[in-house]
């Protein structure tokens, strides 16, 4: 029952707002791509990986990371899922897939060895959330409230997101692919979606507050 986990790092960073792509970012010395595979690996629960970056950075990538025997390299493209969608594809016969962002480099490997753990007690679909702990309110366009969701009932959601590669690859193929995460997809099928414990390490690495938080973690870990 192999396990693949496709890792996208080719978004651009906009909202971190550095000079480089985002998972390109070092954290303590480390890139995020590179602590991100790290954390895969060090799940033991993941046979190979295959990272997504950007198509001008692929020839480097392949020269670095991908000198790995268990790391592949791909180029994403311009949305998250058209990163995803090249990722499977080089997905081979893998039973099962993680979709694991690289800005989420600092994500527990414990948690990564609990997701593959629940696809491989039978559920085709598995994320990890937390409970939210701002109340979330809907608007519209004009930034008048429209409602306000029951607070108990939401979870802020992360990654890795695991799947049966036949599923993901049937949500991918199904065409309507806006979304911002990959479950969201799998929903559409009318696939259940399991939920497990998030952590709150596997933060997003999405702002620059977020840098300083990651960066001052790895400090009080040294
Ligand atoms: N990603 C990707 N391909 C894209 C867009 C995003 O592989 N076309 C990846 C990012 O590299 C990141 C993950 O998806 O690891 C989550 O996306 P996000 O946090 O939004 O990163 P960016 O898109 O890079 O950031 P921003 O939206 O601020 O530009
Ligand atoms: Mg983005």
């Amino acid at each position: 029952m192999s396990v693949v986990a496709l890792v996208p790092a080719a978004g651009r960073g906009l909202r971190l707002g550095e000079q480089i792509p985002k998972a390109f970012v070092e954290l303590g010395g480390r890139t995020m791509l590179a602590r991100a595979v790290d954390g895969l690996r060090k799940s033991g629960a993941v046979d190979r990986v295959v990272v997504i970056v950007p198509p001008e950075l692929l020839g480097s990538v392949k020269a670095d990371l991908g000198r790995s025997h268990d790391v592949d390299v791909v180029a994403g493209g311009a949305e998250r899922t058209d990163s995803v969608r090249a990722g499977l594809e080089a997905a081979g016969d893998a039973e099962f897939v993680l979709v694991h962002d690289a800005a989420r480099a600092l994500t527990p490997p414990a948690m990564i060895a609990r997701v593959v753990a629940e696809l491989k007690a039978g559920s085709a679909a598995v994320i990890p959330v937390l409970p939210v702990t701002d109340t979330i309110k809907s608007v519209d366009v004009l930034g008048m409230v429209t409602g306000t969701p029951l607070r108990s009932e939401l979870r802020a959601v992360q990654t890795p997101q695991g799947f049966s590669t036949q599923v993901l690859r049937e949500a991918y193929d199904a065409g309507d692919l806006a979304a911002t995460d990959d479950a969201s997809l799998v929903e559409r099928l009318g696939v259940s979606v399991q939920t497990i414990a998030g952590e709150a390490h596997a933060f997003k690495i999405t702002t620059p507050l977020d840098l300083v938080l990651a960066r001052a973690l790895l400090d009080a870990d040294s």
